[in-house]
């Protein structure tokens, strides 16, 4: 059943370029990105001129990262919230608010009840789920399935990386409708997009690495993980992975906060997980995060860094180097999530504990 692997979770993790291939098969045409369903008229989605997205866990990271493209694309501000936060804050909804609801089983009690209260607020709904019918799907005004397929283990994985990319087919179906991109750039994005599949395998070569790292590092007390702009969501996601599966202390940082607090976590030894900006599309960030990384190794960290192939810059400050295909720089969190879910499964199993039930953790949560 788990295919030869020592457990579900790095089966699933395996998955990921089909999980990504069937999410994009059908849902580009030559007139453009195609929706699953769709309730409302190509007007009612022109006129969109606010998005939420609301979701939990590891959809809310994916989330996070629609912000940046949708933003980019289609020039309309975009809020991301947390599911259980959303409704009871008196969120500004209209006709005109586009709530993107994220859920793998669709059934999540906090995303449901959110999805509820933008409804009664007149707000339009798309969801954006694993599990074809499920109750978000049928409340919602527009649907867009990723097709990860069922996912046995607890932890998130493929269906993950399937709701990132779905999130950037919604953000090019936005753009389009809008007009803030014409066909061919949509038709460009789209390509990029399923060139992924394909990195994503190649990303797949650094787990034996990955995986004997997380048997050295199975007996440290908390691993920090850092990361700027899209890698900020990525460090977020792999350390969800670390306390859920591994019982670990674990917490995700945007590296620019470092200064103004959690530098002084570094202590000797503590391993650090830097997520890396691409060197050629982000020089900027590229440098900063170089910087980020010489304070934390001049202050004893350990580092982890996952860098793209060719990032000569950053070799002299990672003990330890993970590299990952150079993609364009919305698309690195599909390949540099990947290193970071097998590191969590893997301490988790060095630990002695079932990486595919973690305690305290059901698959889907339908309370509140
Ligand atoms: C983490 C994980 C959870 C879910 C969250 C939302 O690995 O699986 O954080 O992502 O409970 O679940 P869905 O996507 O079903 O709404």
């Amino acid at each position: 059943e788990k295919g030869g692997h020592d457990y579900f979770m790095l089966k699933e993790i395996e998955e990921q370029p089909e999980a990504l291939e069937n999410t994009l098969r059908g849902h580009f045409s030559g007139g453009g990105i195609v929706l699953d369903e769709q309730r409302m008229t190509e007007q009612d989605l022109r006129d969109i001129d606010k998005v939420f997205v609301v979701a939990c866990g590891t959809a809310y990271h994916s989330g996070l990262l629609a912000k940046y493209a949708i933003e980019h694309w289609c020039r309309i501000p975009v809020e991301v919230e947390l599911a259980s936060e959303f409704r009871y804050r008196d969120p500004v909804l209209g006709r005109d608010t586009l709530v993107v609801a994220i859920s793998q089983s669709g059934e999540t009690a906090d995303t449901l009840e959110a999805v509820r209260h933008a409804r009664t607020q007149r707000a339009r709904v798309l969801a954006i789920c694993n599990t074809n019918g499920a109750q978000i799907p049928r409340e919602s005004d527009a649907v867009l399935y990723t097709h990860a397929g069922p996912e046995i283990g607890v932890a998130a994985t493929k269906t993950f990386l399937a709701q990132i990319t779905a999130n950037y087919l919604v953000g090019l179906a936005l753009a389009q409708a809008r007009g803030t991109k014409y066909s061919d750039e949509v038709a460009r994005e789209f390509e990029e997009l399923a060139a992924m599949p394909q990195a994503v395998r190649q990303t797949l070569s650094t787990v034996d690495q990955v995986r004997t790292l997380g048997r050295e590092l199975a007996d440290s007390k908390a691993v920090l993980f850092l990361g700027r702009h899209v890698g900020y969501p990525v460090a977020l996601e792999g350390a969800l992975k670390l306390k859920e599966l591994a019982y670990m202390h674990a917490e995700g940082f945007a590296a620019g906060e470092l200064k103004h607090g959690p530098i002084a976590l570094i202590e000797d030894r503590l391993p650090v997980v830097v997520v890396m900006p691409s060197a050629k599309g982000r020089a900027l960030l590229h440098s900063k995060m170089l910087s980020n990384i010489r304070e934390i190794q001049a202050r004893g960290a350990r580092t982890i860094v996952i860098a793209e192939e060719g990032d000569e810059a950053v070799r002299p400050f990672a003990d330890e180097l993970i590299e990952i295909p150079a993609v364009a720089t919305l698309l690195q969190p599909l390949v540099s999530t990947v290193p970071l879910q097998v590191l969590a499964a893997e301490i988790a199993r060095a630990r002695g504990y079932d990486v595919d039930k973690p305690r305290n953790l059901a698959k889907s949560v339908t309370v509140e």
